[in-house]
């Protein structure tokens, strides 16, 4: 059955707590935190606060999606929080690309420096949380590969992170694919999420492709009943398996 991670981020933030509550309530299997440095991404999100206010209210297991450019400052902090899983990102050395007035993505055509990345990697899982990596949806799934079997997390974007509620980039679909046959060619471990427009529309053939978590942040909040909208996507093949 594949899971779902409300993304907290679309939420009315009037009603941060209980919205969070709700989501559990509903039955989410998951809290999604997104958290932006202004630089990695075009937006400020919220930090370490709020993330500990979230762990505070609701039992379900938290992600960190850091979205931040030296995700190693803040390992200690958000562990200390209590989250799960810590995702960084595969581009944090890359380049930023101009996306138009107040919008860049960074993207990255190799890994220049594989031993920071798996220096994150294993200061994660000392710090007793479990280490994911996230690809920007120009990164080539190729690029991640070598890290496969030292994380417990693989986040495909399919947006150019930054903001809730933009439009789904169907590049994923085959990322998955890749991602999910090379896990079983090998006998690999990590779980399949995927971030960025995900809504009804499209959780079935995600779900098909090999995603296991799929973060829903404005189709889950903007959802008239949150428990109908779980179960929806849960049923609809957005989670069959
Ligand atoms: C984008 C974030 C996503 C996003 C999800 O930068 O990483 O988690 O907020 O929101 P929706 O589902 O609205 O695209
Ligand atoms: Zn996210």
């Amino acid at each position: 059955m594949i899971k779902i991670a409300p993304s907290i981020l679309a939420a009315d933030f009037n009603h941060l707590g209980e919205e969070i509550k709700a989501a559990e309530t509903a039955g989410a299997d998951m809290i999604h935190l997104d958290i932006m440095d202004g630089h990695f991404v075009p937006n400020l999100s919220f930090g370490e606060a709020i993330s500990a206010m979230s762990k505070a209210v609701c039992t379900l297991p938290h992600d960190a999606h850091l979205m931040v450019t030296d995700p190693e400052y803040y390992i200690g902090s958000f562990a200390k929080i209590g989250v799960e899983y810590i995702t960084f990102h595969l581009e944090i050395e890359g380049i930023r690309q101009d996306l138009g007035p107040g919008r860049w993505v960074y993207v990255t055509e190799k890994i220049a420096n594989p031993e920071r990345m798996r220096k994150i990697i294993s200061a994660i899982r000392k710090a007793g949380c479990k280490p994911g990596l996230s690809l920007n949806p120009p990164t080539q799934i190729e690029l991640v590969f070598p890290f496969l079997s030292e994380i417990d997390l693989l986040l495909l974007m399919s947006v150019n992170p930054g903001f809730a509620g933009q439009k789904f980039i169907d590049n994923v679909y085959d990322k998955i694919s890749a991602a999910a046959g090379l896990r079983k060619d090998k006998g690999l471990n990590f779980e399949i999420m995927v971030d960025g427009g995900v809504g009804l529309n499209n959780s079935a053939r995600l779900a098909a492709a090999g995603a296991d978590i799929l973060v829903t942040g404005s189709s889950f909040y903007k959802a008239p009943d949150y428990g109908e909208f779980i179960r929806k996507i849960k049923g609809s093949g957005g989670g069959s398996s």
